[in-house]
């Protein structure tokens, strides 16, 4: 393993705001190991919207909770701007796909949640969380209870309450997952919108191909478990990124490609053909 400071900096001499050393995680299921992640190697600029693709089961989640500090690696490090993770910290935010809202606090005091906790005085916590409201575009319901909200508008409320800590990193766990298609594509618009004013190091988890390309800078793919990079694609192209633009098409032809025979691997055991989540 090595050992030096030189492992930290990218190629264009500015330290890495993540870097992943060959990683490898096991876990124990039933008395066996099992291997999450192997030999994983990856590194993201600050700022960079990082966005990681693979076949289920093969360590996405494991992976961002390395980087969130809720697991530690098996053997290889773990390093957020230069140092070694070795817990959660409030430089890093996490937003999954089964968010938890408080059902008993209002859109408000869901957001302000997080800064109460970090002893902000209550009226300050609630000032934050305003413009948060505002940024995720939800005025006119700081008052109302998750219940009474949409799939989409609670993931608001779930991104606001991250984003209103302030965190340098962003982790993602397939946070649009289960929202339709309309409100799906409304929420990639807006985080690409939040990403680009208020700039940070986003690490975003999805099984969709177009997302994939609609968002990062780069795509990491892994292979099916244990997870390990198959391929990086670097989407240099002007956002917003549509179909049916060619340039779109061809990144996400590249990404497809890399994917499928790790998914068709995963699969082996079934007969069914590939998900369409995956085009
Ligand atoms: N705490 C744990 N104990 C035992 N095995 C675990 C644990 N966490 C994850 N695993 C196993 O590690 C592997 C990777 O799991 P992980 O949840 O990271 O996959 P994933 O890529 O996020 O999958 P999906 O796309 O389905 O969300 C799986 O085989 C899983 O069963
Ligand atoms: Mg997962």
């Amino acid at each position: 393993m090595g050992s030096g400071h030189e492992d930290m900096i990218d190629a264009k001499g500015a330290a890495a705001a993540i870097e992943i050393a060959r990683v490898r995680q096991e876990f124990c299921r039933d008395g066996l190991p099992v291997v999450a992640l192997d030999s994983l190697d990856l590194s993201i600029r600050h700022n960079e919207f990082t966005v990681v693709v693979g076949p289920s089961g093969c360590g996405k989640t494991t992976l961002l909770y390395l980087m969130a500090g809720f697991e530690k690696p098996t053997s290889g490090r773990v390093l957020v701007h230069g140092r070694e993770v070795e817990g959660p910290g409030r430089d890093r935010g996490i937003v999954f796909q089964d968010l938890a809202l408080f059902p008993w606090r209002t859109v408000l005091g869901n957001i302000a949640f997080g800064l109460e906790t970090a002893r902000m005085k209550r009226e300050d916590a609630l000032a934050l969380a305003r413009e948060y409201v505002h940024l995720v575009g939800l005025e006119g319901f700081e008052k109302a209870y998750p219940n009474t909200l949409s799939g989409g508008m609670k993931q608001r409320v779930a991104l606001a309450r991250t984003l209103a800590c302030e965190p340098d990193v962003l982790l993602m766990d397939e946070p649009f997952g289960a929202l339709d298609v309309q409100t799906r594509r409304l929420m990639q618009e807006e985080l690409v919108r939040i990403w680009e004013t208020r700039r940070k190091t986003v690490v975003f988890v999805t099984h969709s191909v177009s997302e994939a390309v609609y968002l990062a800078d780069t795509v990491y793919v892994l292979t099916a478990r244990p997870g390990t990079v198959k391929g990086v694609v670097h989407v240099d192209l002007p956002r917003p990124r549509e179909a049916p633009d060619p340039m779109v098409m061809a990144k996400r032809g590249e990404v497809l490609s890399l994917l499928e025979s790790e998914v068709r691997k995963t699969h082996l055991m079934q007969t069914r053909p590939l998900d369409d989540a995956w085009r």
